[in-house]
């Protein structure tokens, strides 16, 4: 386990407990990439470093295994590294220049151009127990002029060669992120990305190829996310010499900048893994390196409400306490106000960017609220969105020039407001002073920090001072800053990271964040689909869900109060419907699913998720979590349609002890109470569901051995 290093063969090795990632330094003195899978006898690999040639057009075959490719030479690949020097040569010629092991899983690789004195580290961490790399790069100009970098990625992952290539990702849109895609990958370019400075919910930084043929339990996997909430880049390229390539790192679209003399650039990280149990073990390894490596806090979610979708903008402090109220009869643990508090805010027209109270809605201030909430017991959150304004407002009358901008150019507005430049000092200390005091002000234990557009005319005031910036970048480090900073100020204090739904989630981001909202669309039937492409490689611990109402707001939709409720209990568990309006029924059979809910939280926070059946397939969806210790299981669920006619099948479970009795409540339908695991496991578990829209959540507990 940990990093190898022959120094006869100079040959690499990061080892973890069942994959070997090697590279080497060829006789030209260039890193090769040698063999990424199931464990080997690295040295072996030294054959793989010999000099290979072709023809006149594709004389240099060895750069089709480059570690970390520049653009130069006969090297036409998507380059890891781009620059252009002050003297006009655009050619880079990146040659080993020695290692530094700095711990027992951590490497770094230094590389330097032949003839400028630009040197390149590459950072290597094994993360053993999950069969994860994380990677990134520093780029150092040490020359006393310029260095403009056209892209610069974190890492390149080369694929061992497949016969056929296979890609699965993410797509979607606003309401609809999280949709899963898998195509063949044939000679050429694929790109994944997001130009639109945020993460966003079109793409998300996350990929898995296998040859065609892995699925949720068995084939070989390799994936990577990369950690950064700014616009970034997946390209994966298949040469015409069968090797494949994913690169990835911040966005090369309209992002050149210069590295003046002396200066470093740090890519974000991008890690990469391989597994052989398909692609749940694949969501299986993420999650756990999410819990132990990248999520900030505790994992157990509290219960919250929230306001939104029940009073919009209409927010006041009589009505707030009514829900309140009712929340709390619930058991509800956390009490949500959204957007609508502050300044003048009472639509998306105004307001945004006055951090105060608004006093027409709140006469006695917001603690009258909070002390209402507490006194029943729940903790108290608020939402916020910093990195916007609207024109009509406050803020924007003062400072007009916080905002992106070009001159001679008309600032787009989307949801009626600006983006403010929080790569510009004075906002980011604007942002960390208002939510400073809010935070000193309230007890407030809870942050929902918003973004609601995509960032247009990136032009940072005054322009010329700013020519060789990447605002596109500078803005995510200021993000970065400011709630590394809060978290250190205000320990006691939960963030949630929402970017109109789900469009700023990302390994970046889940080092700052405690949750995340996924999606505006609280549909339980549409969540499935959101949610199960969220866990390919995001945690379930992070995933907030709310049960909202029925019909639905947006699709009109109507669907069993159950149904919303195991939906949502397959993450954090949020309720936003409008639960003043709620029948005495209604709120008893909520107030079941919350007391059930909190029973079996720790097992999705802690637990380790096995997809059973995919929503994507029609008919049956189920999904199963089990404790760490093996002691508990809970599966999920749901039947679309029932068919008369066609029997029920019984869903085989996963991850269970063969040789235990579980047990689980008598539930209607369901008289065997007790089950082996090795029944559950292979002959499986009768659900008896029955009628559209059925659903179950099933609880068994292993019986302590006679
Ligand atoms: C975004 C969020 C919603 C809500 C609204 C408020 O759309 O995703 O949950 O907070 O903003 O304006």
């Amino acid at each position: 386990m940990g990093i190898h290093y022959w120094e006869q063969e100079n040959i690499f090795e990061l080892r973890t407990e069942r994959s070997s990632y090697v590279f080497g330094v060829n006789e030209q003195g260039i890193l090769q990439h040698l063999y990424w899978g199931e464990p080997v006898e690295a040295r072996e690999c030294a054959p793989l470093l010999a000099i290979r040639t072709h023809s006149s057009f594709d004389n240099d075959l060895n750069s089709d295994q480059a570690e970390y490719g520049g653009r130069g030479g006969g090297n036409y690949a998507e380059p890891c590294l781009h620059v252009h020097f002050s003297d006009g040569v655009r050619d880079l010629k990146l040659r080993y220049a020695g290692c530094e092991l700095v711990s027992e899983n951590r490497i770094s690789i230094r590389l330097s151009d032949d003839h400028y004195p630009l040197r390149v580290e590459l950072g290597y961490t094994a993360i053993p127990e999950v069969d994860l790399i994380e990677r990134d790069v520093r780029i150092f100009n040490g020359g006393d002029t310029p260095v403009r970098v056209i892209q610069a990625m974190a890492a390149s992952w080369t694929l061992p060669p497949l016969r056929d290539y296979r890609l699965t990702h993410v797509t979607g849109r606003w309401a609809g992120e999280y949709q899963l895609r898998s195509q063949p990958l044939s000679e050429g370019r694929r790109v994944l990305e997001s130009r639109r400075g945020f993460t966003g919910p079109h793409s998300n930084p996350w990929f898995a190829v296998d040859n065609g043929r892995a699925d949720e339990e068995t084939g070989k996997v390799w994936f990577g996310a990369l950690a950064w909430s700014g616009n970034w880049k997946i390209t994966a390229e298949k040469s015409n010499f069968g090797r494949l390539h994913v690169l990835g790192g911040i966005n090369d679209f309209d992002g050149a900048f210069e590295l003046g003399p002396g200066a470093v650039y740090s890519s974000p990280v991008f890690t990469g893994g391989y597994v052989s149990g398909g692609f749940g073990a694949m969501s299986r390894n993420l999650h756990l390196y999410q819990s132990r490596y990248i999520l900030p806090g505790g994992r157990v979610r509290k219960v919250l409400y929230n306001s939104w979708e029940a009073t919009g903008f209409a927010v006041n402090v009589q009505e707030q306490k009514k829900l309140a109220r009712q929340a709390a009869r619930l058991g509800v643990e956390r009490f949500v106000v959204d957007d609508g508090w502050f300044g003048a805010r009472n639509s998306d027209m105004a307001g945004l960017g006055d951090w105060t109270v608004n006093p027409e809605k709140f006469p006695l201030g917001l603690q009258e609220l909070i002390d209402e909430v507490k006194g029943f017991g729940m903790d108290f959150g608020l939402w916020v969105e910093p990195e916007s304004v609207n024109p009509d407002s406050d803020l924007y009358r003062q400072h007009p020039d916080w905002v992106y901008q070009f001159p001679n150019r008309e600032g787009t507005l989307l949801r009626n407001q600006l983006m403010l430049n929080l790569g510009h000092p004075e906002v980011k200390a604007f942002v960390l002073e208002f939510m400073t005091e809010l935070l000193d002000s309230y007890d407030i234990s809870f942050i929902k920090w918003d973004m609601n557009r995509t960032v247009t005319e990136p032009g940072a005031f005054p322009l010329a001072e700013h020519a060789g910036d990447s605002v596109w970048i500078r803005h995510v480090e200021h993000l970065y800053e400011i709630w590394a900073e809060l978290r250190q100020r205000f320990p006691q204090v939960e963030f949630e990271t929402c970017a109109g739904g789900g469009a700023r989630i990302d390994l970046g981001m889940l080092r700052y964040a405690d949750q995340a909202w996924i999606s505006d669309n609280t549909d339980a039937l549409d969540r499935l689909l959101i949610q199960e492409g969220f866990c390919y490689a995001y945690s379930p611990s992070v995933m907030m869900c709310w049960v909202t109402e029925s019909p639905h707001g947006m699709n009109g939709r109507s669907l069993p109060l159950a149904f919303r409720f195991h939906s949502a209990m397959m993450g954090g568990l949020g309720i936003g419907a409008d639960i003043g309006k709620w029948s005495d029924a209604e709120l008893s059979e909520a107030a079941r699913f919350v007391a059930q809910y909190k029973k079996i939280r720790h097992v999705i926070a802690e637990g380790s998720l096995y997809r059973l059946a995919s929503v994507r397939e029609g008919g049956l969806a189920a999904g199963q979590y089990v404790s760490p210790d093996r002691q508990e299981t809970v599966v999920f669920a749901f039947r679309q349609a029932q068919h008369f006619g066609y029997s029920e099948q019984r869903i085989t479970l996963r991850g269970l002890d063969p040789d235990a009795v579980y047990s689980m409540e008598a539930a209607e339908g369901l008289t065997q109470t007790l089950w082996h695991g090795s029944t559950l496991m292979n002959l499986g578990l009768p659900l008896s569901l029955s009628g559209d829209y059925a659903s179950r959540m099933i609880h068994l507990q292993r019986q302590p051995a006679r």
